[in-house]
Parts: C-alpha cells; sequence; structure tokens
C-alpha cells in the first residue's frame, strides 16, 4: 500500500524515515495509508494467521526479516468462577522470543535492512530489546538496546546472548528513551522501538483476533499498557477490518496498567492529559511512566467506548499464578490484563454476563 509518515501531532507530513518524531512539534508519527491502493491477494480470508499473511497492510516491500512471528493461538477456557463468560485467551508469549514484540520487530528490522541500515538502537524495559537483538542477528546486523541498568537482569541477560550491546542508563524507561533518541540523531543507527513501523507490525493482532473469532467481534479485549503502542496499533487494526467490512463494529478496549505505574488510567479516567508517573511495579516490562503513544491510546478507549483500570501488584502476582494453574505461562507483565479483567468482573459481574472477553498475555520473559 501506498503511504506517507503523518505527524500524530500537527498533521506535517514526510515521504518515509525522515525521523522518528515529526520535525515541527516533536510528536510521534504514524503510518498514513491510500487505502485505495491496498490489494488483497484471492483468497485472503482463507489463509493462515501469521505476520507474513498481512504484509499487503505493512510499509514494507516483503518481510524478510520475519522469524515466523503471530499466528498465535486464541484458546477459550472453561473457568468455573466466570461461567456466564465466554473468556479467551491471546496467548503472545509463543512468539519466537516469547512477546508480541516479535510482530513489530520483523517490520522494523525489515524497514532498517530497506533503508540500507547495517545498526539499530532502542530503549526498552526487556522485552522489546530481547526481541530487536534477536532479529538484528538473524538479519545479521548490529544491535544496541538502552536500558535501565536496575532492569529485570534475566532480560539483560537475554539481550546480550544474541550478542546485543547493553547500554545501561542510570534511571527510568523514559530516561533510557531520551538516552536512544540523542544518541541516535547523532549516529547512523536506525532507531527501533515505541514508533510509526512498530506499531504496524503490532497491529496485526487484532485481525488474528478478529480471523480467530470468524469475524465475530468480541465484547472486551482486555490489554496491558506501558508505551500505549500495543493499545494504539489494536485500535488501528480493527478499525481498518471494520473498514474492509471484515467486521462491522469495535470491541469495548479495556487499557491495564499497575496501580503503581498508572499514568494513562490517571488521564483517561479523569479526563486529564498525560503526566508522568514515577514506576514502582513488580510488572517491569509495563513500568513506563510516560506513554510514547499515550494521546492515541486516549483516543482508543474513548473511540471504543472502553475502560482503564490500574490493578494492585498483588493482583497482578495472584493472576499469574492463576494463568499458571491453566498452562499458560507468563510473567508479570503478560498477566496484568487478565488482572484487569478479574478486578473488572468483581465489581460489575453483570456487565460480563454472556459476552465474549479477550485477554491478551503479552509476554514470558521474567525468568
Ligand atoms: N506486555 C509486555 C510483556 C511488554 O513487554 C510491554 C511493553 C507491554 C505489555 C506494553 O506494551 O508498551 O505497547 O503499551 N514493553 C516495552 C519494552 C515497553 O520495552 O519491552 P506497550
Amino acid at each position: 500500500m501506498e503511504y506517507v509518515l503523518r505527524c500524530t501531532g500537527c498533521s506535517l507530513t514526510a515521504r518515509d524515515y525522515a525521523s522518528f518524531r515529526c520535525k515541527r512539534c516533536g510528536s510521534v508519527l504514524e503510518v498514513s495509508y491510500d487505502y485505495s491502493t491496498l490489494v488483497l491477494p484471492a483468497g485472503f480470508r482463507g489463509e493462515r494467521i501469521g505476520s507474513r499473511k498481512y504484509l499487503p497492510f505493512l510499509p514494507v516491500r516483503s518481510l524478510s526479516a520475519s522469524l515466523g512471528e503471530g499466528g498465535t493461538a486464541l484458546a477459550c477456557k472453561r473457568i468455573p468462577k466466570y461461567k456466564g463468560v465466554n473468556l479467551f485467551f491471546k496467548t503472545e508469549t509463543e512468539n519466537p522470543t516469547r512477546s508480541f514484540k516479535d510482530r513489530g520487530s520483523a517490520v522494523e528490522i525489515t524497514r532498517a535492512l530497506e533503508l540500507g541500515f547495517d545498526r539499530i538502537i532502542c530503549a526498552s524495559t526487556g522485552n522489546m530489546g530481547m526481541s530487536l537483538a534477536h532479529y538484528a542477528k538473524h538479519a545479521g546486523i548490529r544491535a544496541t538496546v538502552f536500558i535501565n541498568r536496575s532492569g529485570n537482569p534475566e532480560k539483560i541477560r537475554r539481550i546480550r546472548g544474541f550478542g546485543a550491546e547493553i547500554k545501561a542508563v542510570k534511571g527510568d524507561f523514559n530516561e533510557s528513551l531520551r538516552e536512544a533518541e540523542a544518541y541516535a540523531s547523532s549516529s547512523s543507527a536506525f532507531l527501533c522501538g515505541d514508533y510509526h513501523y512498530r506499531k504496524e507490525g503490532q497491529k496485526t493482532v487484532a485481525y488474528e483476533i478478529a480471523e480467530q473469532l470468524r469475524y465475530e467481534v468480541p465484547d472486551f479485549i482486555f490489554l496491558p499498557v506501558g508505551n500505549a503502542t500495543l493499545l494504539s496499533a489494536l485500535y488501528k487494526g480493527l478499525k481498518e477490518y471494520m473498514m474492509l467490512s471484515l467486521i462491522d463494529r469495535l470491541p469495548r478496549i479495556v487499557a491495564v496498567q499497575s496501580s503503581g505505574c498508572d499514568p494513562l488510567v490517571k488521564a483517561y479516567n479523569r479526563k486529564e492529559k498525560i503526566g508522568y508517573v514515577k514506576p514502582s511495579t513488580v510488572a517491569d516490562a509495563i513500568a513506563v511512566g510516560y506513554p510514547t503513544f499515550g494521546t492515541e491510546g486516549i483516543t482508543a478507549l474513548s473511540e471504543t467506548k472502553g475502560y482503564a483500570v490500574r490493578v494492585p501488584d498483588e493482583g497482578i502476582i495472584k493472576s499469574m499464578r492463576h494463568l499458571e494453574s491453566l498452562g499458560i505461562y507468563t510473567e508479570a507483565g503478560g498477566a496484568a490484563a487478565f488482572a484487569g479483567f478479574r478486578n473488572m468482573y468483581e465489581g460489575s459481574k453483570r456487565v460480563f454476563n454472556g459476552k465474549t472477553v479477550v485477554v491478551l498475555v503479552t509476554g514470558n520473559n521474567e525468568r
């Protein structure tokens, strides 16, 4: 499909990778397609799900860096306590590096190769760095990951194990992000991370949910939020399938954060602008004090009549154990969405009666 990059703040357009943020106002960019140029192959609907299927919806010519990401299971679990609810879990932990991040990395690394880069850098709380390091290694390019020096040691070890360079940052994710962006502007490395190309790869999770439910839209989709890239990607993917009349309505999206790091929940519920929150949570994956795609995330929630809920760390840990008892292995950040569902269900059982609920289980790399 033909596209331009459009600023999410002031709508200024750029032809292609001119920058990772708008040169005029500093906001993040988005890929804005000319949908009249979309060509779907005959038999598209019947094709097996997985990121390669969705190439016509992606801003790349091929998906040369793909390592088989996507195509994860959507399993219905009968849990006696929630017996009136059709409860599905989308296990993104089945991706090559055990998180949904691989969907975005396949697109970003492909784009880096198409543009002739031999090096990428990114800021991460861990999973994204690990995913990019793995994809970069397979593509034969170097990777540097900026990460909080007191971040999850197992994740840091695995990033190094994939051959990437670690830049240990004193400070939280947002400090790592500042350092990575400053470094990128004075180096010849391709800046990856929670920006426009990644968002495109991650929207494929929405297509898969729609297809796995035979185009019957669920009533709710619960997901954890850090930078809100996945949230805004999910919304974009759903809207694209609506536009193609593959689905006929949108689900309510429920964004979940830890009580110890809840900038999006605060802003959405108080109808305020997003402010920075100093992260303090066991869910290290989603310890993001100021979400990069926060404004777009809030739009996704308000346009789907969705909710933003916070859960205490104890609830996240309990949910992680509960998932384990169902045979679903996840880290704390990956269990947050289920914790959000459990909390909301306690407060409003009737709302969920007879409803179809999809819970994203996003990662499994803590230990
Ligand atoms: N779940 C997991 C397991 C994650 O690693 C992340 C984000 C999220 C959910 C939230 O997604 O940021 O798009 O809202 N991890 C990033 C990282 C920040 O660097 O790995 P988001």
